[in-house]
């Protein structure tokens, strides 16, 4: 019985995790305006994304992509998220969450 809990334990958490290795394979689109870093560019008014939490980087997204936020420069990045999905905004968000602040 323990085994089965177990085994039930590992496949819903299998279900749920995000997978943060896909979401690095994606911010590959992201990063000719935040940086390979996450650190931003001031050249591209794109802010940093390192540090920021999992839940607002997926609420701001999404939020670009339904064209709710269309604040200072959001509308140059809505081509690069548009065709995102649910799933696909999740990885990238834990991704960009595990990015450290790294001041020079
Ligand atoms: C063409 C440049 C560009 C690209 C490419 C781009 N972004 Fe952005 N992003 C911006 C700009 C500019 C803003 C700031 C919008 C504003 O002025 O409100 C922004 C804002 C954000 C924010 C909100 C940050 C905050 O603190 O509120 C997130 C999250 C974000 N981008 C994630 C991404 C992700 C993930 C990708 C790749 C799928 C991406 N961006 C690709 C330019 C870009």
């Amino acid at each position: 019985m323990k085994l089965i809990m177990s085994l039930l334990l590992i496949f819903s958490f299998n279900l749920f995790a995000q997978d943060v290795e896909n979401g690095k394979k994606l911010y590959a689109k992201c990063t000719s305006c935040h940086g390979n870093d996450g650190m931003g560019k001031k050249s591209q008014k794109a802010p940093m994304l390192a540090g920021q939490h999992d839940w607002y980087l997926e609420s701001q997204i999404n939020a670009i992509k339904n064209k709710k936020r269309v604040s200072g420069s959001a509308s140059k990045m809505y081509p690069f998220v548009k065709a995102l999905t649910d799933n696909e905004i999740k990885d990238l968000s834990a991704y960009i969450a595990t990015l450290p602040v790294v001041l020079n």
